[in-house]
């Protein structure tokens, strides 16, 4: 009486719950190459390797946006307030302003010294590029924002609970046929005698 279908249709929600599982309680492993457990006192430089490599990926995609988000605006500048771009001055402003709002005032490792610097250098490019005429800024792309396995969990919850209420009411369905059935049978016993 239990076809295939039902037997897939009874084995999906333990899938789907599994796989959301693993979405909720942080499968890192989209991470790669990272890891908090990194010594110098390691045999091998491998796993410090690792997290040089990932952040040198991290850095070099979020400069690449947001020098392109910096040409974007130069751009908005242009096309709002009569074809004038930012000058160099403007810029360097804005974006030293910006990244000393991000810089929690730490002198351990980054110092003001670094922001100015890469105020500069991020200057200098966006200007690069917007003298260029550009009538596109460069692509960005963000992030896969946290809320993403987040709004996914969810989504695959719901399908899960989809297909449990399914389950359960074909199953319902299908016990009280049978039981009507037994009825049936039952009646036609009885009437026989
Ligand atoms: C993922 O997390 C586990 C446990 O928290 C850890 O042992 C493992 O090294 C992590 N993997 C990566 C790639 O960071
Ligand atoms: C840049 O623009 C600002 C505001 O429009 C202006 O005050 C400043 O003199 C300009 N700087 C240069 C170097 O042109």
């Amino acid at each position: 009486m239990l076809s295939i279908g039902r037997i897939v249709l009874a084995l999906l929600p333990i899938v789907v719950f599994i796989d959301a599982q693993t979405f909720s309680t942080g499968d890192n492993s989209s991470i790669a190459d990272c890891s908090h457990e990194c010594s110098h006192k390691d045999e091998s430089r491998f796993c410090l390797d690792g997290n040089a490599h990932f952040y040198e990926r991290l850095l070099m995609g979020h400069l690449r946006y947001y020098i392109s988000t910096q040409v974007a605006i130069d751009l908005w500048h242009k096309h709002h307030k009569q074809g004038v771009a930012r000058n160099a001055s403007e810029i360097h402003e804005e974006v030293r302003e910006g990244l000393g709002l991000q810089w929690t005032g730490e002198k351990d490792i980054v110092t003001e010294k670094i922001i100015d610097s890469l105020a500069d250098l991020v200057t200098e490019r966006t200007q690069e590029i917007t003298l260029r005429d550009r009538k596109h800024a460069p692509p960005t792309h963000c992030p896969i924002p946290c809320e993403y396995t987040h709004d996914l969990y969810i989504i695959l919850l719901v399908l899960s609970g989809t297909f449990n209420i399914i389950l359960i009411t074909s199953l319902i369905a299908v016990c009280t046929r049978s039981a009507e059935r037994r009825n049936r049978h039952l009646l036609v016993a009885t009437d026989d005698h």
